[in-house]
């Protein structure tokens, strides 16, 4: 059993398998999840991953399951009058030893990574995770699926731009895992940490890629074929507000930088998007702008996905008359 917490929990070969199942599952829409009931549990708001994925569950003939997390990750429901000692429903062993017996797959968003490896602690079926404080692992195939599809294979240069958080951590570790030369830029006091930068050269030095940091969005421009851009603020900072905006004043993707990239370069965005703050209208909605099918590719690589994780168990198989750039 595979759980999907982070880009490493696949391979290099499991990243390009699932990308070609999801586009296999996506051009035949076979019953590839019969019998599949998935639970979903959100601890923050959702749109692209909770319809996306479940939309995609469905065409494959798949169930989702919605819990509160009030109800499920060991929340502090009270007894009608509470037991001393006992503010929680029940313990997160218990939770998740019974929910094993029903469904095939729990799938995730968490405001604290930790409760991740919690669950995987305990749990007989694959946990997936659908964003947490340091990963969001699903949003990176389905960016580079959209890559694939806009250059094919070529490894075109990709910069984030912004803050060091989840969306950029999984964005860069595929990248480089698949052989890309990846960049980052963004305010020092929101950047990677030592031991981050060290992650990603290892990471480079087992894969193609590269990892590179660049002190400004200029030169940042003039070397990247894609642009990518997240919240500067995300889900669960919303006390960090005012500092944040400050420490980003001058890393808004706007028409001018964009003017410093090749002229086939692309904008993405893993949404939602604060227009006007991290990146412009005039951006956004450029015909530079891939960030719908991105969000278009959130529900195709989760057709791959789950099923690669729930029916296939992990394990490789071949597929037959598909490409991975349709
Ligand atoms: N990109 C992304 O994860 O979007 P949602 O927060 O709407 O799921
Ligand atoms: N970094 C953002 C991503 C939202 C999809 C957040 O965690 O809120």
């Amino acid at each position: 059993m595979k759980h999907f917490l982070e880009v490493g929990d696949l391979t290099k070969s499991e990243i390009e398998y699932v990308l070609q199942l999801s586009s296999y599952l996506g051009e035949t829409h076979e019953d590839a999840l019969h019998q599949t009931n998935v639970l979903f549990c959100f601890e923050k708001p959702s749109l692209r991953t909770k319809v996306g994925t479940e939309v995609a569950i469905n065409q494959l003939g798949g169930r989702v399951i919605h819990i509160d997390p009030m109800a499920f990750l060991g929340g502090k429901i009270m007894h009608a009058k509470p037991i001393p000692g006992h503010d929680e429903r029940e313990s997160l062993k218990d939770t998740v030893l019974n929910v094993s017996k029903w469904c095939d797959a729990i799938f995730t968003r968490v405001f604290s990574h930790s409760t991740l490896l919690a669950l995987c602690k305990y749990s007989e079926i694959p946990i997936i995770n659908a964003l947490s404080d340091l990963h969001h692992p699903m949003q990176a195939l389905a960016d580079f699926r959209t890559i694939q599809q806009e250059y094919g294979v070529e490894k075109i240069p990709i910069t984030f731009i912004g803050d060091a958080n989840n969306v950029a951590k999984s964005l860069i570790e595929m990248g480089i895992m698949l052989g890309y030369p990846m960049g980052f830029c963004g305010p020092n006091a929101y950047g990677w940490s030592k031991e981050q930068v060290n992650h990603f050269k290892t990471l480079s030095y087992k894969y193609q890629g590269s990892f590179q940091y660049y002190d400004n969005a200029h030169n940042a421009a003039l070397n990247s074929m894609v642009i990518y851009a997240d919240t500067f603020v995300s889900m669960g900072e919303e006390g960090q507000y005012d500092e944040k905006m400050e420490a980003f004043n001058g890393f808004q993707i706007n028409s001018r930088l964009m003017s410093l990239t090749p002229d086939e370069a692309s904008f993405m965005h893993c949404l939602p998007a604060h227009r006007g703050v991290e990146v412009t209208n005039e951006v956004i909605d450029s015909n530079k702008s891939l960030v719908y099918q991105q969000a278009e590719n959130r529900m195709i690589v989760s057709k791959g996905l789950f099923t690669f994780l729930i029916k296939e168990k992990g394990t490789l198989k071949t597929i037959e008359k598909t490409t991975i750039y349709n």
